[in-house]
């Protein structure tokens, strides 16, 4: 029975009832947080061993390097030989870094900026625009907010962004300098990048020399399935393509061992490593290698880190079983929303009726259910149809994801109904 087949009446009497539910909602003084996606403390015990990690006296890795001290701005190889497979890059274009990815990103663009990529001019000196797919990762449209530079906003599909949208503003304007992707269950919508979009995307004519692709592999083998989708060949690709130097590579293992305190990764053609390792140098004399010689020995080999992503997986998996459960059982028949299911990462993208996110988010908030701000995930917080909600479940307790979910589908039926009356 889709919202939209209901006569007058019918639709009166569903918002009264929805209007009661919505009451004894009210009445249940929730305090749930599905806003930000990390985490739980179940998945950060999985690697609590790091904490006992490399343990007394033992600061010496390979080669003999003293992790205690200054240096080794590239970080240790033996951590970068376990990243390497998983992430498709060679281990000698590969440099392992403090905790935080965003960091290197942050990096890169002010580098980009106020010094120009290799062989470029600095951004600066001229308008800066990136091509931003959308929804999107919100940190990543702050990141340009912050620095000046423009937001086009691209549709994305299961597979990548529109490529007509993409190739005609990257062919038509210099201006534009860059484009995010999160190629493996992007945040939000868990889009998985072919191969196919990829080679479209480091081949596509630029008008812009120094275009860059900033490639955020942030859930490169966050599965929550069986088919455990390898990491594309992006930088092998781009060299073929004739454009070695078009991708920076970011990942950490944020979301693998301990959010705050992992290992952040940049990669690039043989170019973009000395380019980043020559501006990295003036800002640091070299990475914690204590914590790259603890995650080492932790993880082991890359069959190492897959086996630790099958327990995480083993632990918020029913998680999103849940959500995608719960929306279906409550929302489907209504035909008034529609969500993504994703077979990895970190979020659920569910798109209510156009016009009243804003709506289901603020209902929601006064029922004690605190979802990310509708808009998040586009740039400038301003989603042109006010109809996307990111969905974040892996922190809470199970019964805690159930309670929110179920008190979301009430809130995206009553702002539905509540439109349809008044319209
Ligand atoms: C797409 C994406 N990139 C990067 C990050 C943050 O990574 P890091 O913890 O390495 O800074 C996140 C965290 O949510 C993310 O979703």
């Amino acid at each position: 029975m889709s919202l939209s087949d209901l006569s007058r009446e019918d639709l009166t009497e569903l918002h009264a009832q929805l209007t009661l539910a919505y009451e004894e909602l009210v009445a249940q003084g929730l305090k749930l947080d599905l806003t930000r996606g990390k985490p739980s403390a179940a998945q950060l015990d999985l690697s609590n061993e790091l904490l006992t990690l490399p343990g007394a006296g033992k600061f010496t890795a390979e080669a003999g390097v003293d992790c205690r001290n200054y240096g080794g701005t590239q970080g240790l190889v033996e951590l970068r030989e376990i990243f390497s497979p998983l992430l498709q890059v060679p281990v000698e274009q590969l440099v392992a870094g403090d905790n935080a990815s965003l960091s290197i990103m942050h990096d890169t663009l002010v580098f980009s900026l106020l010094k120009g990529t290799v062989g470029g001019e600095p951004w600066v000196r001229q308008p800066t625009r990136f091509i931003c797919p959308v929804p999107g990762y919100d940190r990543h449209f702050a990141l340009c907010e912050q620095f000046g530079i423009e937001m086009i906003g691209v549709p994305l599909g299961e597979h990548g962004p529109d490529l007509d949208q993409v190739r005609e503003l990257v062919a038509s304007d210099p201006a534009v300098k860059g484009i995010w992707i999160v190629p493996t269950y992007a945040n939000p919508t868990g889009a998985v990048y072919t191969e196919g979009v990829t080679r479209a995307l480091v081949e596509m004519p630029t008008a812009a020399p120094d275009f860059r692709i900033f490639w955020d592999n942030a859930y490169a083998v966050h599965h929550l399935t069986d088919s455990e989708t390898p990491a594309i060949d992006v930088l092998g690709l781009a060299s073929a393509a004739g454009h070695p130097d078009r991708v920076f590579v970011f990942a950490s293992t944020s979301k693998i061992t301990f959010a705050g305190a992992g290992v952040s990764f940049f990669a690039g053609s043989p170019a973009n490593v000395a380019w980043y390792l020559a501006h990295l140098s003036k800002r640091t004399i070299g990475p914690d290698k204590v914590n790259h010689l603890r995650h080492a020995s932790y993880l082991k080999s890359p069959e190492g880190v897959r086996e630790l992503m099958r327990r995480h997986r083993a632990v918020i998996a029913p998680k999103f079983d849940q959500v995608i459960e719960i929306l279906t059982e409550r929302l489907g028949q209504y035909e008034t929303a529609s969500w993504t299911r994703p077979d990895g990462g970190y979020f659920v993208s569910l798109d209510v009726a156009d016009g009243t996110a804003t709506r289901v988010v603020a209902l929601a908030k006064t029922a004690g259910i605190v979802m990310t701000a509708a808009g998040a995930a586009f740039p400038y917080g301003l989603d042109p149809r006010d109809r996307n909600i990111r969905i974040a479940p892996t922190m809470p307790e199970p019964a805690d994801v159930a309670a929110a979910i179920a008190g979301l589908t009430t809130c995206v039926l009553l702002a539905a109904t509540e439109q349809r009356l008044a319209g």
